[in-house]
């Protein structure tokens, strides 16, 4: 399997070639899905909910982030780390983002997630200006669910929608490599990747997204209760998690996944 890096995204990118992400927080797992064939392995802060069982992920801490991540970085040899940054450890600074973001860095990831729009510019280039390449992340922001009053689908009126346009393009040109958008309008996602020259990684964003992310026990059909309208069972019909992760890669690749109705 070869090394996956910034670069070989970056390829991948350009020739069109979607990219396959999918959440992870352990070491077995992140050798079926190196094995499989997944480009990206996000440790998550959703592993709050999977992993501990919280109704968000705002209580999740550094510590636990780096734990993660350590634990994910000693299953695989050649797969792409990508760490979000965890509620309170970004917010207050560039500087208290950068000491916290080299601790993930430092544990194993070879890029950090950070979520929110156009008031994370400055934090984005800081870092990235410091050697630390930064996902951005913006529509549905989990750590704000406070705020946006519930995980609702986000961009829908034209004013939003406008500031999720241009949200996007202030954050690539503050240096993101690469920005994940959560539950848009399909369309808004497909403008948003047609106007950026860096990947998208969608998550009930479109297909026209330059690669799909979920978390992988939804996709496993772990969920508890009804798993979101973006989800597909990927056990459905394989034998084998190694197996279902193989057709979540292949589903994604090809473009099959996700199909109208995991889209809004
Ligand atoms: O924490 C997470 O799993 C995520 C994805 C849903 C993008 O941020
Ligand atoms: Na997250």
């Amino acid at each position: 399997i070869k090394q996956i890096t910034v670069s070989t995204l970056q390829d991948a990118y350009r020739e069109k070639e979607k990219i396959a992400v999918l959440t992870c927080y352990d070491a077995t797992f992140a050798t079926v899905l190196e094995e499989a064939g997944v480009d990206i392995l996000l440790v998550g802060d959703s592993l709050g909910n999977v992993i501990q069982g919280q109704s968000s992920t705002l209580p999740v801490t550094l510590n636990e982030m780096v734990y993660h991540v350590q634990c994910v970085a000693r299953g695989v040899s050649n797969a792409f780390i990508l760490a979000d940054m965890s509620f309170g450890t970004f917010q207050v600074s560039p500087q208290q983002a950068f000491s916290n973001a080299v601790q993930l860095m430092a544990a194993g990831a070879q890029m950090v997630k950070i979520e929110g729009g156009r008031h994370m510019a400055a934090t984005i280039e800081f870092l990235t200006q410091r050697g630390i390449p930064v996902c951005a992340h913006i529509g549905l922001a989990p750590q704000s669910v406070h705020q946006l009053g519930g995980y609702k689908i986000q961009g829908k009126t034209p004013d939003s929608a406008r500031q999720l346009r241009e949200d996007a393009l202030l954050l690539q040109d503050a240096g993101a490599a690469m920005l994940v958008m959560e539950l848009i309008p399909a369309i808004l996602g497909e403008e948003i990747t047609r106007s950026l020259a860096i990947p998208t990684i969608g998550i009930g964003a479109g297909a026209a997204c330059s690669g799909q992310v979920l978390v992988l026990h939804d996709m496993l059909g772990l969920t508890c209760g009804r798993p979101p309208r973006f989800v597909r069972n990927f056990m459905q019909g394989a034998d084998s998690i190694q197996t279902a992760v193989e057709n979540y890669v292949a589903a994604v690749k090809s473009g099959e996944f996700p199909a109208h109705e995991h889209i809004f």
